[in-house]
C-alpha cells in the first residue's frame, strides 16, 4: 500500500509517521512518500520519519520528493496537510481582524475566510493533478478550513473525505476521565468542522448507555477548564461544545485576550524552529515531546483509521468525518459538508442518521453553512464583492461597516496569494 502526504515537510509529519508505525496492523503502509516544495523541511522530516520506521521495526519505505506527480503516482491515498503562506500568513489571519474588534483565528471568522481564499485554489489544483495521474486515489483532507476545503473537493467531483482531530480528541479525553478504553466511547458528535457539540457519550456501542450527564456531574470542572468555558454553561446546555465554540460563546472575551498576547502562529513558528533543529539530529528516532504542545493530538490515529477503512483494511466502520450532508441535517442543503459519525468503507463515507438538532445549535449550523457556501464562491471565483458578502453572512460579523473594514484588510494582507486581487 502506498500513501502520499502533500505537505509532507510539515513539522506534524512525525506524529503521522509514529501512528503509521504503531498501527501497522490496521494500515500496512509499504511506501510513504512525503511531498513538499520546501527542501529545508523535507530533508530533516524525511530523515526522522525513516528513523522512526526503523526503530519500530517497520519495513515500509519512506521517500521524499518535491515533484507532486511523481510522488502521487500509484498512491492508494493522498493526505493533504498543507498551509499556503505558512505561519506568516496565519499570523496575519490571527491579527488584522482584531483591529476591527473581531476574533483573529486561523479557521473561524474573517481569518478563516482568508485561509480559505488562499487555500481552496491550491488544493483544487493539487486534487486535479492527483486525479489525472491516479483517478482511483482517495484524498484525505486535513488542510484547513476542512469544511470549506472538503466542500470544494466534493463539488469538483473528487474522491475526498475531510478529517479533524476534535472528535477523536474528545473520545480519548472522555475515555481517560471515565477509566475505559477509547474504543468503548461512542460520541453523538454533530455539526460542522470546528463547530460541533458532543450531545451524548455512549459506552460499549452506538446504542449503549449515555453517560454524558454522569460525566458532566463528575468531571464538569475539568471539561469546562479544558474548553475555557464556564462550568455553568456546560451544565445549562447539557452538551459539550468543541473549544472552537468559545469563539462564538465568548467572542468579546477572546478578542480582549488575544489583544494581550503573541499570536498562536508566532508561538507555533518558534516551536517549529526548535522541532526542525531536533529532527535534523541523527540521534533522534522518535517523535519529540515538544510536538505534544501542538493542537494535532491523535490526528495520526484518526488518519490511520480513515485510510484503513477507505482502503479496505481493518479500520473501524464508523468514524467521525467531514462528508456530504445528503439530508442528514434536513435543514441544510444536500451538498453541504457536515461533521458527524459516518459509515466508512472502500466506497467512501456516508453519514449515519442523527437525532434532530435543537434550534440553539441548528440555527448556528445553518448560519455558518450559508457563510461557508459564500466563502467557497469567493475562493473559487474571487472578487471584492464576494469576499464582502461572505463576511456579511458570517454570524460573528454581520454588519456592513465591519464587513467592509475586514474585506479591505483581508485583501491587503493576502494580495500575493489571491490571483484576482
Ligand atoms: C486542532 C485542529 C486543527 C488545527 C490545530 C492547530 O488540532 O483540529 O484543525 O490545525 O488544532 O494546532 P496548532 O498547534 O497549529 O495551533
Ligand atoms: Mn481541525
Amino acid at each position: 500500500m502506498k500513501l502520499a502526504v502533500v505537505g509532507g515537510g510539515s513539522t506534524y509529519t512525525p506524529e503521522l509517521v509514529d501512528g503509521f508505525a504503531r498501527l501497522r496492523d490496521t494500515l500496512p503502509v509499504g511506501e510513504l512518500v512525503l511531498i513538499d516544495p520546501d527542501a529545508d523541511r523535507l530533508e530533516p522530516v524525511g530523515g526522522l520519519a525513516r528513523r522512526i520506521f526503523a526503530k519500530q521495526g517497520h519495513d515500509g519505505r519512506v521517500t521524499t520528493t518535491s515533484d507532486l506527480e511523481a510522488g502521487v503516482d500509484g498512491a492508494d491515498a493522498v493526505l493533504l496537510q498543507l498551509r499556503v503562506g505558512g505561519q506568516a500568513a496565519r499570523h496575519q489571519d490571527e491579527t488584522w481582524p482584531l483591529e476591527c474588534g473581531c476574533v483573529g483565528q486561523e479557521t473561524t471568522g474573517a481569518g478563516g475566510l482568508a485561509k480559505a481564499l488562499r487555500t481552496v485554489p491550491v488544493v483544487l489544483d493539487i486534487a486535479e493533478r492527483v486525479r489525472r495521474s491516479n483517478p482511483r486515489a482517495w484524498i484525505i483532507d486535513f488542510t484547513n478550513p476542512v469544511g470549506i476545503v472538503t466542500r470544494a473537493l466534493l463539488r469538483a467531483g473528487h474522491r475526498a473525505v475531510g478529517l479533524c482531530n476534535v472528535a477523536i480528541g474528545f473520545q480519548r479525553r472522555f475515555a481517560r476521565l471515565l477509566g475505559v478504553a477509547p474504543d468503548a466511547v461512542h460520541l453523538d458528535h454533530v455539526g460542522l468542522n470546528h463547530l460541533t457539540w458532543e450531545r451524548a457519550v455512549r459506552l460499549g456501542g452506538p446504542d449503549g448507555e449515555d453517560v454524558l450527564p454522569k460525566l458532566l456531574a463528575a468531571h464538569g470542572d475539568t471539561i469546562a477548564g479544558d474548553l475555557r468555558l464556564p462550568r455553568a454553561l456546560l451544565d445549562r446546555l447539557g452538551v459539550v461544545p468543541s473549544y472552537y465554540l468559545r469563539y462564538f460563546y465568548a467572542h468579546d472575551e477572546v478578542v480582549r485576550e488575544l489583544g494581550t498576547k503573541p499570536s498562536r502562529a508566532a508561538e507555533v513558528a518558534a516551536m517549529e524552529r526548535e522541532l526542525l533543529a531536533m529532527y535534523g539530529d541523527p540521534a533522534l528516532d522518535e517523535k519529540p515531546e515538544l510536538l505534544a504542545r501542538r493542537g494535532g493530538a491523535f490526528y495520526s490515529e484518526a488518519a490511520v483509521n480513515l485510510a484503513a477503512a477507505l482502503l479496505g483494511g481493518s479500520g473501524p466502520g464508523t468514524q467521525v468525518v467531514n462528508t456530504v450532508n445528503r439530508g442528514t441535517l434536513p435543514f441544510l442543503p444536500d451538498d453541504a459538508v457536515i461533521e458527524v459519525p459516518a459509515a466508512v468503507d472502500t466506497e467512501g463515507a456516508v453519514p449515519l442518521p442523527v437525532p434532530a438538532l435543537d434550534p440553539l445549535y441548528a440555527g448556528l449550523v445553518a448560519h455558518v453553512t450559508a457563510y461557508e457556501d459564500l466563502a467557497l464562491q469567493a475562493a473559487v471565483r474571487g472578487g471584492r464583492d464576494r469576499v464582502f458578502t461572505a463576511l456579511l453572512a458570517h454570524p460573528l460579523i454581520g454588519q456592513y461597516a465591519l464587513a467592509d473594514g475586514l474585506t479591505d484588510r483581508l485583501i491587503a494582507h493576502n494580495r500575493e496569494h489571491l490571483a484576482w486581487a
